[in-house]
């Protein structure tokens, strides 16, 4: 049974001058997440939005936050961060070595965890964490800019993905994707098997400004 689609803004792409009303424009439109990709110049070559934005955005709004953590070792750095429950936490599989018990710590947070794939890296990283996995992250696009273009081989990973959750009982697993989420791609994408869609520049804010318009073609690309 193919879940509901949801749609998570990149406020990366949103124009700082105008998240007040943008908020209220997504909270009447029914967005579902706000996807903060956090950046350390390090895993990624960027940097980005940040542990005080989180805070700010939380005291002008309650959509819960997706916290995409572009950060090496993220298991040392999980509390400096307003992680609350009905969030999304992602890591990158890539960044710790201690990947299953920082699942967990996200966990014991009340947050639902979920572990982040860059293009290159195989599905298999997560076998054997699909019981501590809320949801999975497939980039599809290397991570660290917005603007940037599919990497088509992402699109067999998605269905690579939904098949290996069914084939181990775990279809209640997310798959979320991030990056290059144009209309014509999203369509692709949720025929793949995605569910949870990043709005970046691609499909959504353009200019830095979301509008109900833009809103309700996404929504048609994703249902
Ligand atoms: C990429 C970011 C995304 C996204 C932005 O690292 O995680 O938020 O790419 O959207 P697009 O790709 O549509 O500009
Ligand atoms: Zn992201």
């Amino acid at each position: 049974m193919k879940k509901a689609s949801e749609i998570s803004v990149s406020m990366m792409c949103v124009d700082v001058a105008h998240t007040r009303e943008m908020v209220r424009l997504m909270e009447e439109n029914g967005v579902s997440y706000f996807h903060i990709d956090i950046m350390d110049g390090e895993f990624v070559p960027n940097f980005c939005l940040g542990t005080d934005y989180i805070r700010q955005l939380r005291t002008i709004s309650k959509i819960p936050m997706d916290i995409h953590l572009m950060i090496e070792n993220p298991d040392r750095k999980l509390d400096y961060f307003d992680i609350r429950p009905g969030d999304f936490v992602s890591v990158h599989c890539e960044t710790t070595q201690h990947l299953q018990r920082t699942l967990q710590y996200i966990r014991s947070k009340g947050a639902k965890a979920m572990a982040a794939l860059n293009p290159a890296t195989p599905l298999e990283d997560l076998r054997y964490v699909l019981d501590d996995l809320d949801g999975i992250l497939v980039m599809t696009v290397n991570p660290g800019f917005a603007g940037q273009k599919l990497v088509p081989a992402t699109l067999q990973k998605i269905a690579d993905v939904k098949a290996m959750l069914k084939e181990t009982g775990h279809e209640d697993i997310r798959i979320e994707v991030d990056g290059n989420v144009s209309l014509t791609n999203a369509v692709r994408m949720r025929q793949a098997g995605a569910d949870i869609f990043v709005a970046g520049t691609s499909g959504l804010i353009h200019g830095g400004i979301f509008t109900d318009e833009g809103f309700e073609n996404f929504r048609k690309a994703i249902d």
